[in-house]
């Protein structure tokens, strides 16, 4: 049995949704980065039901997504550098690590026992308005078999999880397509655990230099597996032309089979990067080469997902 379909833009449709998440099921929803797996954020077995359909960890800790500031007090202490940082970012691609609250409504196994929980309020209308509906954090991973290229397109969560999925809402194309930005905030120092769909440059301009993961005291984000994000092909970087069974993915001047950006540009790049490398891999590449990618901006992001995308597959 495959997944029903429905317009995320139709408000019976979000209430269906908000009812199958009530009743502990799973609904994959649009976000502005890419879509997510959604499940009731305080119903354990929902939760045990969703690392089940991903296939995914259970010691990699999911994001609690909420539909605005007052619904993350219910789940963490924010201190004044983060309420600065969701004053200026949220709703957007910036997930904040925060000290969980004793009461949080959130299920053990949804934070992997951490004393802290991430939490995002993503950009878009028909995701706040079905946690709104379901009215409590709901947890979502990207809507992908663990391990995978992450959708940006409903059709790409059908292919992945059609069969163990409860409703698929269709909200097109998600307009950021890279995972937001992960910063864990501990009174006044912020740390990078994931670079994403916010640019370290702007979460800077917010909270100075930010701290590294995995630099003294900064805290570990237990999710980074080093191969993720992999497409069936394998993945060669810095390539400039394609070599016998390869298909060159482009950016700018190196056309490629397919480019990125002809322009240059690392926000249509980052839009298109998952899509192009589904797209590659259903044409039959052995291998795609990908063009350099310049480091800067949304280009960080970009690079550390091509880097796991072609890390050796057998380090998960
Ligand atoms: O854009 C996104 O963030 C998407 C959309 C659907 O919202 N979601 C997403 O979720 O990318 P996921 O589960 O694929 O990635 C969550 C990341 C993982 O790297 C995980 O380890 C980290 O956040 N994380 C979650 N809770 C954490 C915690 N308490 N401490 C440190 N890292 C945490
Ligand atoms: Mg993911």
């Amino acid at each position: 049995m495959s997944a029903t379909l429905l317009p995320a833009s139709d408000k019976t449709a979000i209430q269906r949704a908000a009812e199958i998440l009530r009743a502990g099921g799973l609904v994959a929803m649009p976000t502005e980065t890419v879509y997510g797996l959604a499940g009731d954020a305080g119903n354990g077995e929902a939760v045990a039901r969703l690392y089940a359909a991903k296939g995914r960890p259970s010691f990699n800790p999911l994001i609690a997504h909420v539909s605005g500031i007052e619904m993350a007090e219910r789940l963490v202490d924010i201190p004044p550098l983060a309420r600065r940082l969701m004053d200026e970012f949220w709703p957007g691609p910036l997930t904040l690590v925060l000290p969980k609250r004793q009461d949080a409504p959130i299920s053990d196994l949804a934070n992997a026992g951490l004393d802290t929980i991430a939490i995002r309020c993503p950009n878009h209308d028909a995701a706040r308005a079905l946690i709104q509906a379901v009215d409590r954090p709901v947890v979502a991973p990207s809507a992908n078999p663990s391990g995978a290229v992450s959708p940006t397109t409903a059709n790409h969560v059908a292919a992945g999880l059609g069969n163990r999925i409860d409703l698929i809402l269709d909200g097109g194309e998600c307009r950021v397509g890279l995972e937001s930005a992960v910063v864990a905030v501990a009174g006044e120092v912020a740390t990078l655990l994931r670079p994403g769909g916010l640019a370290r440059d702007s979460i800077e301009a917010i909270t100075g230099p930010l701290q590294n993961a995995g630099e003294s005291d900064a805290p570990a984000s237990p999710g980074m597996l080093k191969s993720h994000y992999a497409p069936g092909a394998a993945v060669r970087l810095n390539a400039t032309e394609a070599r016998p069974g390869e298909l060159l993915l482009g950016f700018g001047d190196i056309a490629g089979d397919l480019n990125l950006s002809p322009r240059g540009d690392l926000t249509e790049a980052a839009a298109r990067l998952f899509s192009a490398l589904r797209e590659l891999d259903a044409r039959g590449a052995d291998t795609i080469a990908v063009a350099p990618i310049p480091g800067h901006g949304l280009g960080e992001a970009i690079n550390d997902r091509l880097r796991r995308a072609a890390a050796p597959r057998d380090t998960q």
